[in-house]
Formats: structure tokens, C-alpha cells, sequence
């Protein structure tokens, strides 16, 4: 049935419906009503719509199912059960359903269809529902679509047009399934490098990850081509859930407020600032309090000072855990009850109806007004609204051609590509010059499910034969790259140097060892140690040992610790999670077809017991490292085996004459700093420009550098170009108070590009 058809078919439907009044009695809105004329402004379509609504209705509207209570199977295939929707609608009004696994566009078409027919036939006023998903690198949730990096391995691009194009993809692919809304970008920061969300981060620079983050929005949100539709972004997880005391996930956060005024508001700001439509809330405890439950963060900070008017959604069943996790609610009423006076609008519940009770119960007792009910039906009707689900409710399936096309794919590769990090390369041992003979060996040498990580097909990931058979593994791609050369795989651990094994290695030209983790999702990663695991460094030394080079590819979620390895290889590839073509983009760089550009968008631990982000204050080395007088000169001052920033190329790349417009720059205006590069060896490469700023003296100490400005550039051998960065006060000589005000203070600045520094002075 073709789109058009369908909304003629719904035309009568709703006017029936319409037509009824809650008690069955004389129709109360003859004319067609207000909320249905689509030119209408938005905000009159709303309040026509909410006077129309029973309490009953509007708490329904609050409320999010998962998908598995209108399944008819209890696990497994997406394969809908009408008399369960009619029964969440009739009697629940339930307006927003999640979650799904992956099966192809037709089935999702099929489930969504379905499930939007029963729900509008069901809903008196004919309220559509709002379809979310966790689509986080790619329409992820769905089979045959295109899968991109994760998002640490975007932020080690340095190129916010590889996350634009990822929420540009995703949007392309999911729109016409009906997933309206989807949940990402992540805008946390990754500072820890044991939390199992890291990889779901762009990295632990603010202003880095606020650039990433607003390019995905405007690439998922703006996407014209998935006209008649739009779709909502959700950035999650507000706020400063990334940073747990045990580094373990979804446990308690201890941070001041200047520091997330600091370092985990602004890539939220800058969400807001793109358009953000809503937001989802961090699941752990801040100073003490469940943000859930925190009137201080939801209410004082996101709404009253930042001024944020979309919908704010829980996290999984987060009421619930105040009661059995958090422990700071007796009962899920008192939940309930918390959780909506904190700030919330709507209910990820998922599993049951409580929420909904709860609220109603809250009302009848007068506990909650409906004023307060309005609030946030008024947020999630104008969400309906202004993604045009009233107008186009049903999904379609007559373009299902552009899922996973090859020019989607080329994209995730290219992106791939430019986010492979070469961290080291002894006597230039990579790129790989024809080689005869490589022995592959590692856990993820053959393994696709490595490669896309967790939050792929399904929540921790799926079994290796779920994944698409035209995926490469590292294995595949390598034979394709290297047609003449001779693969060994090595696929059982190898544990000791058996005379048949050191034969093997001493005939190879090079040994790759493709380790890093297997899948994971939120707390499921938890860890004690971040040292890679033992066996995989027991092979990586074995197979050294046999004299022949060793490349380590890392294909991992976290800087797994490699101190006790690192000598013994010749070169060390950091692939992150690239993705479904994020083999081909390892072979690239292998061969050297791709010369690497990625750069660390985290620093890499040297230490289980230690850790500094680059932006680590002075005082941070204070006992470590008492002689240390040059914090201002050094990212990394020896505690961090690399520091945020780091890669290396097939090429060299020289700063030289750093300028500065002026020596003083005031409020107000402006002054030019400016570099030259040159791209001086004998391949063309691309190279991230960052340029640092550092305070030198604050009455709120003041980070050793802070990343203000970056620009990924291309040159040929031989090809110099100068790059700017124009400095503004108002941008980025401030910093935040513990209350969000903005401090200016005069004083010395650094500004530096490539190891090049000037000092300039602001006067107020
Ligand atoms: C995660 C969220 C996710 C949600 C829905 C939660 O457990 O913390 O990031 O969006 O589940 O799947």
C-alpha cells in the first residue's frame, strides 16, 4: 500500500473517533479539530489538544513500553500482537513505545505499521505513538542497513563531517521504518578510561565532543531527505554520568559543580543550540542525590537556567531503581512521585505499568496537579507536533533501496579509515611494502562482532553468524588487500614456541596480532583491571619472541593497558570500534592505500593506578612528579603512555611560524593567531590541526591546555598551507563558577599549535 493510501484510509478513522466523547455521549468537537489543521501554529495545536485529553489520557502520553509487551513471542523476532497494543492503548493510552532487535526494513515496516494502525484506532483523539531506538552508530537495531564507527572512533577523525554524515545515514535508513526518535548522540565525556561507556563517547575533550555532537544533530535531525518525515535526536546522559568513582557504570559520581559547568555542560549546550529535541537522563547518582530525583538538575539546571523546553525522558526503568537500586524511595509511588516533581516528562518504565498507576494514584491524592501534568504533555504533544507525526504517522517501505547502499557504506568506510590511529612504527615498519608472508593471529583476527562492538543488532552485540556475510573480518579484508600475499592464520591461542610455531613465524615477513575485547554494553563491560587481558599478552610476547616484527592492532571500546608490550612490538595500531568496514579500513592503512590521520581522542594509560586526562590541572602532578616545572609545555608528562592528540602518519608534518595578530586582546574583540604546515615527507596525509589555549594563572585552577579550535587539513609532499584561529574572548578565554557564571580575568595566555606557542595578554 502506497504512503498516500494510507492516509486516506486513516481520514474516517479518526473522524469517528473524534466524534466520541470520553463517556460515549454527544460529540463534544464537531468542527475538524484545531489539532489536526497541520497549518495550524504548533503551539494552538497543542492546547487544542490537551483541553480535549481525559487525565487519564494525558498520564499515558508520560508513559514509554518496551517493545516486548506487545510481542507475541517473549523473545526473539519482532512479530506484533494486536490485543496487547489494544490493551496498552484502550486502557493505558500509552504514547511512546522502544527498543526492537535487528530484522530487516520489511519487518520493522510490517511492526510499525501494524502497531501505528492499532494505536491511532485505539487512542479516542487519534494520538500517534513516538517510536525510540538506540540506532548509535548506524540504524544499528535493523538488519542489511549501514553501520558506522562507534563514536570514539568519530572523535578520533577529527572531522565533525564523518558524525554529521553518521546521523545523516542513520536518519536515511530508520525514517521510513517509523523510528522517530532516536537515542544518541552520547554527549558524555570520556574522562574515564575503565568505564565500559567510553566507546560510546567521542572522547574526554568538551569542546571536541560538543562539535561531534552537534554535527550528528544537524546531520540526523536535518536530513531533508527523508521527507515527508523528521525525526528527534536525544542526547543522553544528562549530566556528568561518565565519570564513576569505581569507574563502574551506572554507579555514583562525585564531581563539583564547576567542573560540570565546566566540562560536561557544554557539549549540551551546544546539543541545544543544533536543535536538540530531548534529552535522557543520567541513570547514577550525582553528590549524593539519583538525577532522577535531582530538582536541582533538572528543574533549576536544565529548564529554569539553560532554558531547555524539550521532552526530558528517563533512562530504563529508572524510576523503578530509585525504589530497589538508589534506594532513596520507599515505594514506586514515592518514585513516581520524586522523579516527576524533580523534573521528568516521560517514562522509559519499560517493562510495566506502574509509572502509570503511580502517577494517577498521585494525582487522585493531590500530590501531583494536573497543571504539572500539563507540562510535560504539552512537551510530548509538541514533539509529536513538530515532527510532523499527526501528518504522517505510518512508515512507508518504496525506498528501501537506499538502506545500505553502497554510498552510505562508503561513507562508514571512509570514516573507518580516518579513524585509525598509528601510535607506533619503528623503522617505518608500516606501511607494509608487498608483503610475501604475514602470519595473522589474535581474537579478533577472524571475528566480525569484535569489529562492531556492542550496541550492533542487538544490545551486547549478536553471534558471529548473525552478522552480514559480505562484512569482512580483518582476516578477509587483508587477503583482499594483499592478493599475492601468503595468509597464516594462527587461530588457537598459541602458547608456547613449539618448534612447528617458531618455524611458522620465522618464514613471515611480519606478524599482525589482532586483539582488544569482544562486545559489550553499559555495566555487562564492567572491569577490574584495564590491562589487556593476560593470555592476549602472553601471545603478543610469544610470538615476539620468535624475532620476526609484530604489528599490535588493538580492536577495542577502552585503552586496554599494553606497558608490559609495547617494547616488544614494532608498530601499534589503536582501531577502536570501526565499525562493519572498519576491516577494509585496517587493511588500508596496512597496505598504506589509506595513510592513517586518526588522532587519540583519549588519553592512552600507562598505568593501572593512574590516570590524567591531557587537560589535567598542575596540581595534578604535585607528588608524582615534584620536579616537574614544565606542566605548561607537556600533555603528557611521562604518566600517560599517550597522551589525547597523539597519531602518527605515513608522512611528517611541520608547524612553523606561529603569529599572533596582536600581543593583547580585549573584550569585545578579537585577535588572529596563525601557523604554517607543510607536509614535509613524501606522501600526501591529513592532519588534525588542534590548537590549544592555556590560562597561565586562575583563581579557579586552570587547566595545563584546553583544545578551542580544530581543523583537519590535507596536503600533498612538499604542500605548505597557514591555517588560522581567530581568538574571542566571548568563546574562549572564560571559564564557568560553580554557578555557571561566566569568569573573565586578565591576565596570560598561551596559545599553541603543533609544539609552537605564543603568549598574548587579555585585558578586560
Ligand atoms: C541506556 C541508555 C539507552 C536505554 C534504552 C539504557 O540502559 O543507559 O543509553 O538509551 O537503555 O535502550
Amino acid at each position: 500500500m502506497t504512503i498516500s493510501s494510507r492516509l486516506l484510509g486513516l481520514i474516517p478513522i479518526i473522524a469517528t473517533l473524534l466524534l466520541t466523547s470520553p463517556s460515549g455521549s454527544e460529540p463534544q468537537y464537531p468542527d475538524p479539530p484545531l489539532y489536526l489543521d497541520p497549518d495550524a501554529p504548533v503551539a494552538d495545536r497543542v492546547e487544542d489538544l490537551l483541553v480535549r485529553m481525559t487525565i487519564e489520557e494525558k498520564i499515558g502520553q508520560m508513559n514509554q513500553i518496551n517493545f516486548s509487551l506487545i510481542n507475541a513471542d517473549d523473545m526473539g523476532i519482532i512479530n506484533i500482537d494486536e490485543e496487547k497494543v489494544k490493551n496498552l492503548i484502550r486502557n493505558y493510552h500509552v504514547g511512546s513505545f522502544i527498543n526492537g532487535e535487528a530484522v530487516p526494513p520489511q519487518q520493522w515496516f510490517e511492526f510499525i505499521d501494524t502497531l501505528t494502525r492499532v494505536a491511532m484506532e485505539e487512542s479516542r483523539l487519534g494520538v500517534p505513538i513516538i517510536y525510540g531506538i538506540d540506532h548509535v552508530h548506524g540504524a544499528s537495531y535493523m538488519s542489511e542497513t549501514t553501520i558506522f564507527p562507534h563514536a570514539i572512533n568519530l572523535g578520533a577523525t577529527f572531522e565533525p563531517y564523518h558524525s554529521h554524515n553518521a546521523g545523516w545515514v542513520t536518519a536515511l535508513e530508520s525514517a521510513d521504518v517509523g523510528h522517530h526518535w532516536n537515542f544518541a548522540p552520547t554527549l558524555d565525556l570520556g574522562v574515564n578510561p575503565i568505564w565500559p561507556r567510553l566507546y560510546e563517547t567521542y572522547g574526554e575533550d568538551p569542546h571536541m565532543v560538543s562539535a561531534m555532537g552537534r554535527a550528528y544533530i544537524e546531520g540526523y535531525q536535518n536530513n531533508q531527505e527523508i521527507y515527508p518525515y523528521r525525526l528527534a535526536s536525544n542526547a543522553k546522559h544528562f549530566i556528568a554520568y561518565s565519570d564513576p568513582v569505581s569507574g563502574w557504570d551506572k554507579t555514583q559520581v562525585q564531581v563539583g559543580m564547576q567542573q560540570i559547568y565546566e566540562l560536561h555542560l557544554p557539549p549540551f549546550l551546544a546539543a541545544m543550540d543544533a536543535g536538540l529535541k530531548t534529552v535522557m537522563v543520567n541513570s547514577s547518582e550525582v553528590n549524593g542525590t539519583p538525577v532522577h530525583a535531582s530538582f536541582e538538575f533538572l528543574t533549576e539546571m536544565l529548564r529554569n537556567q539553560l532554558g531547555f523546553e524539550g521532552v526530558v525522558l528517563t533512562d530504563w526503568d529508572e524510576v523503578g531503581k530509585l525504589v530497589d537500586f538508589h534506594r532513596t524511595a520507599k515505594n514506586y509511588t514515592e518514585a513516581t512521585y520524586m522523579a516527576v516533581t524533580a523534573g521528568i516528562d516521560m517514562s522509559m518504565n519499560p517493562l510495566n505499568l506502574n509509572f502509570y498507576d503511580s502517577l494517577l494514584e498521585l494525582y487522585k491524592d493531590g500530590r501531583i496537579s494536573e497543571e504539572r501534568i500539563d507540562e510535560s504533555v504539552r512537551r510530548i504533544l509538541r514533539l509529536k507536533f513538530e515532527i510532523g507525526l499527526f501528518e504522517n504517522p505510518f512508515p512507508r517501505n518504496d525506498r528501501f533501496d537506499r538502506i545500505g547502499s553502497s554510498e552510505n557504506r562508503q561513507k562508514a568506510l571512509e570514516a573507518a579509515r580516518e579513524s585509525m590511529v598509528l601510535l607506533k612504527n619503528t623503522n617505518s615498519l608500516l606501511p607494509l611494502e608487498d608483503p610475501a608472508h604475514i602470519v595473522l593471529a589474535g581474537p579478533s583476527a577472524n571475528s566480525r562482532r569484535n569489529l562492531a562492538g556492542g550496541w550492533t543488532l542487538a544490545w551486547q552485540g549478536r553471534e558471529e553468524e548473525r552478522y552480514p556475510e559480505d562484512m569482512h573480518t580483518i582476516y578477509t579484508a587483508l587477503q583482499q588487500e594483499f592478493p599475492d600475499a601468503r595468509i597464516d592464520v594462527i587461530s588457537d591461542r598459541a602458547e608456547t614456541l613449539t618448534p612447528e610455531l617458531s618455524e611458522r613465524l620465522h618464514a613471515a615477513d611480519v606478524i599482525i596480532y589482532a586483539g582488544g575485547e569482544e562486545p559489550y554494553s553499559e555495566f555487562v563491560g564492567n572491569i577490574t583491571d584495564l590491562t589487556l587481558p593476560r593470555a592476549q599478552r602472553d601471545e603478543v610476547a610469544l610470538l615476539a619472541s620468535s624475532g620476526t616484527p609484530v604489528v599490535l592492532l588493538l580492536v577495542q571500546g577502552r585503552p586496554r593497558i599494553i606497558t608490559g608490550i609495547i617494547d616488544q612490538v614494532e608498530a601499534f595500531i589503536h582501531a577502536g570500534l570501526p565499525g562493519f568496514e572498519g576491516a577494509e579500513a585496517i587493511a588500508n592503512v596496512l597496505s598504506g592505500a589509506v595513510n592513517p590521520s586518526g588522532r587519540l581522542p583519549v588519553s592512552y594509560p600507562k598505568f593501572t593506578g593512574h590516570y590524567l586526562n591531557y587537560n589535567y590541572k598542575p596540581s595534578e602532578l604535585y607528588f608524582f612528579h615534584p620536579d616537574n616545572q614544565n606542566h605548561l609545555e607537556e600533555p603528557n608528562p611521562g604518566t600517560m603512555l599517550y597522551s589525547f592528540g597523539d597519531g602518527l602518519s605515513y608522512t611528517t608534518f611541520e608547524y612553523s611560524d606561529l603569529q599572533l595578530s596582536s600581543g593583547k586582546v580585549a573584550e569585545g574583540e578579537h585577535i588572529t593567531a596563525s601557523v604554517t604546515l607543510t607536509n614535509t615527507g613524501d606522501v600526501g596525509g591529513k592532519e588534525p590541526v588542534l590548537w590549544y589555549l592555556t590560562n597561565v594563572i586562575g583563581r579557579v585552577s586552570r587547566p595545563v591546555r584546553e583544545l578551542k579550535h580544530f581543523e583537519k587539513i590535507y596536503l600533498e609532499p612538499g604542500q605548505s598551507e597557514t591555517l588560522t584561529f581567530e581568538i574571542r574572548p566571548e568563546q574562549s578565554l572564560w571559564y564557568p563558577d560553580s554557578r555557571g557564571n561566566r569568569v573573565f580575568e586578565e591576565g596570560d595566555f598561551l596559545v599553541r599549535a603543533g609544539e609552537l606557542y605564543r603568549r598574548f595578554r587579555f585585558e578586560k
